[in-house]
């Protein structure tokens, strides 16, 4: 039976949220850099410890059951990011190292003179990775750039970035320090019309709304599970005509097959099991609140239970607005519009009048108030808003497991800082 939206029920499926210090609660508003971990998580990764102990693709018990916890797990990305099959899942160590690698193995397709597309949007993850490998190349870079004012991608320019040169377009789902959720479709459009390799980073979308990455149509997509409510570990979907074109770079005796094609060594089974359990927990949320049968597949439960989360999340993300509004000369690097508020996510990155963000970060934080200062590796964009070299911003980072009751804590402590 579908009930409301309950916030004790939903903080009760995480552990971490009743752990206090001298009697003091924690105020986690750091899930842009990692959340907190659903019970289902920890439950997984502990019995992939316990009961699934060895090496997989053995003849015996637990390394069977290490080979079916990587099915399930193949099976639950492929359900929580839309791709075709659990063949077209990747795990590995984190999103990055993910994106050097197949940055790599991408860059072998490209010749002096040709070009990729980057974003000044996106975090260095996005960037980094491709950028080393184009100046290794001779390849020219080409800039996606956004509005200062309205936090926005530049569409209009895409038609003059992308040509008969571009190789790759990468872009961001959703920002990690403006928090605006970007058409990412319609950069790879743009993209895949010139024959280019299409990339989207959906670190910060996937724990706030659902990612289909067919529909996007994209060839790469992504993403890491400790933002989502999981483990450390990075994984990503890739098109199947992709992932069939790119050599590997593996070990000889290494299988050519998913789900190890992409594998440089043994991969950590306790984090995909671990992310199986923060996908049950997303599924769990649409069964519970979203109005999903129990029994309903696995990506429509998903998918449910983002929107209400979603729901959530614009009532926090309204009653934060509300709160700093009101905190004179509080500027908010993001779109602010409450009626706007579905192209963002509860992101919210702050600079207060003449105070040092790392300072404000530690007045919070003496209040058990857990915040990130700083540019958070949007280097470009930091650029762009001419954040480089100073303290950056605050950043109050919401998720479906804050409460009402939290955002008028942070927003008052925001005001008596602001007041000295
Ligand atoms: C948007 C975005 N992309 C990529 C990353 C890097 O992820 P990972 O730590 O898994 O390499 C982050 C981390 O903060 C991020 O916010």
């Amino acid at each position: 039976m579908t009930r409301r939206w309950n916030e004790d029920a939903v903080r009760a499926a995480f552990p971490s949220l009743a752990i206090r210090d001298e009697g003091v609660p924690r105020l986690y508003l750091d899930a842009p850099a990692g959340t907190q971990v659903a019970g289902r998580a920890i439950e997984r990764v502990r019995r992939a410890m316990l009961e699934a102990c060895a090496n997989d693709g053995g003849a015996f018990r637990t390394s069977l059951a290490a080979d079916a916890l990587m099915v399930e797990a193949h099976e639950a990305a492929a359900a929580l990011l839309g791709a075709g099959s659990r063949d077209e899942i990747v795990f590995g160590l984190n999103m990055t190292s993910l994106a050097f690698s197949f940055a790599y193995m991408l860059s072998r397709e490209w010749q002096a003179g040709d070009e990729i597309v980057l974003t000044r949007m996106d975090h260095d993850a996005n960037v980094g990775p491709w950028l080393t490998m184009a100046e290794e190349r001779g390849v020219t870079v080409r800039w996606l750039e956004f509005d200062r004012e309205s936090f926005r991608y530049r569409y209009d320019t895409l038609g003059d970035l992308v040509g008969p040169r571009t190789k790759l377009v990468a872009c961001n789902h959703a920002s990690n320090l403006l928090g605006t959720v970007n058409d990412v479709a319609r950069i790879c459009a743009a993209g895949r019309a010139a024959g280019a390799v299409t990339v989207v980073d959906a670190v910060q979308s996937t724990p706030h709304i659902p990612v289909d990455a067919q529909a996007i149509g994209c060839d790469l997509l992504l993403c890491s599970a400790y933002k989502f409510f999981g483990p450390h570990a990075g994984l990503l979907r890739i098109r199947p005509e992709l992932r069939d074109r790119l050599k590997p770079l593996k070990l000889r005796p290494s299988s050519n097959a998913m789900p190890t094609r992409f594998a440089p060594g043994t991969p950590s089974f306790e984090a995909q099991s671990g992310t199986t359990g923060a996908i049950e927990h997303m599924a769990w949320l649409g069964s519970e609140f979203g109005g999903a049968l129990p029994d309903a597949p696995l990506r429509d439960r998903i998918v449910a239970g983002l929107a209400a989360a979603t729901d959530h999340e614009r009532g926090l993300m309204r009653r934060l607005l509300d709160g700093v509004r009101d905190i004179p000369g509080m500027e908010i690097f993001g779109i602010s519009d409450p009626d706007a508020l579905a192209e963002r996510v509860p992101t919210f990155s702050l600079r207060l009048p003449g105070r040092d963000s790392r300072a404000v970060a530690e007045s919070l934080a003496a209040r058990n108030i857990f915040v990130w200062s700083g540019t958070f590796y949007a280097y470009e964009a930091a650029g762009v808003l001419g954040l480089r070299g100073g303290s950056g911003l605050v950043r109050v980072g919401l998720s479906h497991y804050t409460t009402s009751d939290e955002v008028g804590q942070v927003t008052r402590a925001l005001a008596e800082i602001a007041r000295g």
